[in-house]
């Protein structure tokens, strides 16, 4: 927070001081001598009850304006005025190339006049939740008819009304301030009220008049059990059929993270994905999906019957994980469908995004290209890592909401029609026999293309949201045509007492980003960088510790822009911005790999070690690596904490080292090795029985899961095979085939290795042998794996 000379009396100043603060940057022409006066005059418009309060900042040219975008956090509106300069006066040499790209066109081609609009329209690109007004001596009128008027707030005339603008600017940022539902029901909670419904804990009396547990009362306060209640009366609303302060809520959430619609979710992703998933598939349907999908969408599968067409993400088996699925894979199962006349049948491609590693997709980039195969494809994107990534004008770029709004407006676009139109007359038909499509940027046709996508949100995970808290976003065109299913999905998942904190905690989230949103992102992102950076570079934590880079996770024929590491200093924003911006898949600096292998430690071990010894808890593990994350709470002493851990560790293993002589250092070399290159070969998915396929020759790789499923309830239809038995290298050998009957998911790595009705092949089970880990679920050592009996399996499949 800046520090604010208010220069007033000091009971005012108090009052001052009390109410939220932030910044307004007026943008114009005026002589900087002048600026204080300017000041001095938006002062004087300060009544006593005025939410909040604000102060002047000034720039005098399109550049300084876009520099104080990016550099000032406390920013929450930009008055725009007439006549100021394009260049700025000053140099900017860390921000030069990053204000030339920031511009997408040509200063000197266009008319003074239009800076104004141009300007609005640049600053909505990079912080979207700024509101914006411009204030014209010329034509107000006709300006606010023009298009790119639509970004901003209002158009003032002159000064005429200067207490409108200040009375717009605080109305502006209370609209992001309002929380419909949490303001209501901190009401609510403060309302006398007899309650004769099924919850006891409402209003906290069973408790606090308890002798045995008011420890919980106390432990929690008074307000929890206030602003407790099972009621959707008293202005309560209804999470399952919402008209009043939820649906406001949710309009609001749709907003903030660039969506048509919201929903909220109070039980997790887990369940946002499977109301998404119900709603839009029906059994016979096929869905092209990432394996390494969380296990949600697997369950997702079963419910609605649809068929899964598993698509691998490429390997990382040095780190026993698995990166994203690359373009060129879905395009060809999509060309494949059409080739066998199922395109028809392909409805759903499913990705998660970012993956639990960090691996971002290019989702415009994807949508477009499987559009152009078939154009009313429909997207999921598993943002549960991600919503954060709203809020900074790089990660946005990656985000399912933004790509579909972007693709929206290029289809729309008449360069586009003309890019079109020669794409077409080269590539024709897009005949799946010819191999050039894999390879070429595809294109799809303006006129049947329907930009219909889906984002789920772990609110909890990456904003101030209680846990389960989610959201569902939606830019579907024709959500018209299933917004009957996807109210009956959500009331198939939903609870009918869903928690009234976790629902207003998703409203507060969203007040937060957009207020502050991106301070705390660009901050969250700014300290991976530094422990990326402090990591790597440390002369003695290097030795044994290492944070994987940009080329180490992403391998190079999927970053055409070659870049290979976050860099600082001049010029390497803008890099990262074209390199986000073309490159197939980038990788989120804020999830870290850190390799810990290296060191002599497997992921789970190392894991342990931070949290018994040092209080630290991190995210996941490899097999030879943590993942460490740095989300919105973190602030640098946790970074200096953990840096100061690291080379404690490694300090202590130079000494152990040193000190245990050639033994000592043979036994480290063999562990390191055994971790970093006695490593499993990580299984594809092999193929579904041909008892779950409708034709066991097709070349396309779907099938019925949900049947093998429910077959797997019977227990006459199964049988237990331990994995080290004979029988188990018998059968692997000479069959017959061995079925799963369980979807196995080893945590980590966390991607199901089976799924029910998978033939099972040697590396598979090779790859559980070599697994170190204790949890895998749908494993239970003791028994055995089991299996779908081969003389229970079904005849050969119908036509779905
Ligand atoms: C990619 C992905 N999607 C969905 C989920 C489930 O989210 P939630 O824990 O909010 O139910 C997870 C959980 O880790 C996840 O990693």
């Amino acid at each position: 927070m800046p520090v604010r000379r208010l220069n007033l009396p000091p009971a005012a100043e108090a009052d001052e001081r009390r109410r939220p603060y932030f910044e307004v940057l007026s943008v114009s022409a005026t002589d900087p001598a002048q600026y204080e006066e300017m000041r001095r005059e938006i002062r004087r418009l300060r009544r006593v009850d005025d939410p909040f309060t604000y102060e002047l900042v000034q720039a005098g040219s399109f550049e300084d304006a876009i520099v104080a975008v990016l550099v000032n956090p406390e920013l929450q509106a930009i008055v725009i005025g007439d006549g100021f300069a394009f260049r700025s006066r000053r140099d900017w040499p860390e921000l030069r190339d990053l204000l030339d790209r920031a511009m997408p066109f040509d200063a000197a081609a266009v008319d003074l006049r239009d800076y104004g609009l141009k300007l609005a329209r640049v600053l909505k690109t990079l912080r979207p939740e700024l509101d914006l007004y411009l204030l014209t001596e010329r034509g107000a009128e006709t300006l606010a008819g023009r298009p790119e008027a639509g970004c901003l707030r209002r158009i003032f005339y002159g000064v005429e009304e200067l207490m409108e603008l200040h009375l717009s600017i605080l109305d502006g940022v209370g609209d992001r301030y309002e929380t419909p539902y949490f303001d209501n029901l901190k009401r609510y909670s403060q309302k006398p009220v007899g309650t004769f419904h099924a919850l006891p804990v409402a209003r906290g009396k069973s408790v606090f008049r308890s002798h045995w547990i008011r420890d919980m009362g106390h432990f929690y306060g008074i307000n929890l059990f206030l602003a407790e209640s099972s009621a959707t009366t008293g202005g309560l609303d209804s999470l399952l059929e919402p008209t009043g302060n939820i649906k406001r809520a949710q309009e609001m959430a749709a907003r903030a993270f660039g969506a048509r619609r919201a929903y909220f979710v109070t039980n997790g992703t887990s369940t946002s994905n499977k109301i998404v998933l119900q709603a839009l598939l029906a059994p016979g349907d096929i869905v092209l999906i990432d394996r390494n999908c969380h296990k949600s969408h697997h369950y997702g599968m079963v419910l609605s019957g649809a068929q899964p067409l598993y698509l691998e993400a490429y390997p990382m088996t040095a780190y026993s994980m698995y990166g994203a699925v690359p373009l060129r894979s879905i395009k060809k199962a999509l060309l494949d469908l059409k080739a066998e006349g199922k395109l028809d049948r392909a409805r759903l491609v499913d990705l998660t995004n970012c993956t639990f590693d960090g691996h971002m997709y290019n989702p415009l980039r994807v949508m477009e290209e499987c559009l152009a195969i078939k154009p009313d494809l429909v997207f999921l994107w598993d943002e549960a890592w991600f919503g954060f990534a709203r809020f900074s004008p790089f990660h946005r770029l990656r985000t399912a909401m933004h790509a579909a709004a972007a693709l929206k407006e290029r289809l729309q676009s008449p360069a586009y029609r003309e890019e079109y139109t020669a794409f077409r007359a080269q590539a024709g038909d897009l005949d799946p026999a010819d191999p050039r499509l894999l390879d070429m940027r595809l294109l799809p046709d303006p006129d049947k293309a329907r930009v219909r996508a889906y984002g789920t949100q772990s609110t909890h995970k990456s904003m101030s949201a209680l846990r389960q808290g989610s959201m569902i976003l939606v830019h579907d065109e024709d959500f018209a045509d299933i917004e009957g299913a996807f109210e009956e999905a959500f009331f198939t998942h939903t609870s009918t007492s869903p928690n009234l904190q976790i629902i207003a905690s998703l409203d507060v989230a969203r007040r937060q980003m957009e207020l502050e949103g991106y301070e705390l992102v660009i901050r969250a992102t700014d300290l991976a960088l530094r422990l990326r950076r402090e990591v790597n570079t440390h002369p003695l934590i290097s030795r044994y510790f290492r944070i994987l880079t940009p080329a180490e996770m992403v391998p190079a024929q999927y970053r055409e822009s070659g870049i290979e590491d976050y860099e600082a200093g001049r010029g390497s924003r803008a890099r990262l911005l074209d390199a986000w911006t073309r490159d197939e898949f980038a990788l989120d600096p804020t999830r870290l790999t850190l390799v810990c292998g290296t060191a002599g430690y497997d992921g789970t071990a190392f894991k342990g070690l931070l949290a018994e010894r040092y209080d630290i808890q991190i995210n996941k593990t490899s097999r030879n690596s943590i993942l460490v994350q740095t989300n919105i709470n973190n602030t640098r002493s946790d970074v200096a904490h953990l840096v100061k851990v690291l080379g404690d560790i490694a300090r202590e293993i130079d000494d152990r080292l040193r000190q245990g002589g050639e033994a000592a250092r043979s036994g480290f070399a063999t562990r390191v090795k055994a971790l970093m290159e006695d490593v499993p070969e990580l299984p594809n998915f092999s193929r579904f029985q041909g008892a779950f396929r409708e034709d066991p020759k097709s070349a396309t790789a779907e099938g019925h899961m949900r049947e093998a499923f429910f077959m797997a309830y019977r227990m006459e239809n199964c049988e237990h095979l331990p994995i080290d038995s004979k029988d188990m290298e018998q059968r692997l050998k000479k069959g017959p085939e061995l079925v799963a009957a369980d979807f196995v998911i080893p945590y980590p790595p966390g991607f199901p290795i089976m799924v029910p009705g998978q033939v099972i092949t040697p590396d598979t089970i090779e790859f559980m042998r070599k697994l170190d880990v204790k949890e895998i679920h749908g494993y239970h050592a003791a028994r055995g794996l089991r299996l779908l009996k081969t003389g229970a399996l079904p005849g050969r499949r119908r036509k779905a």
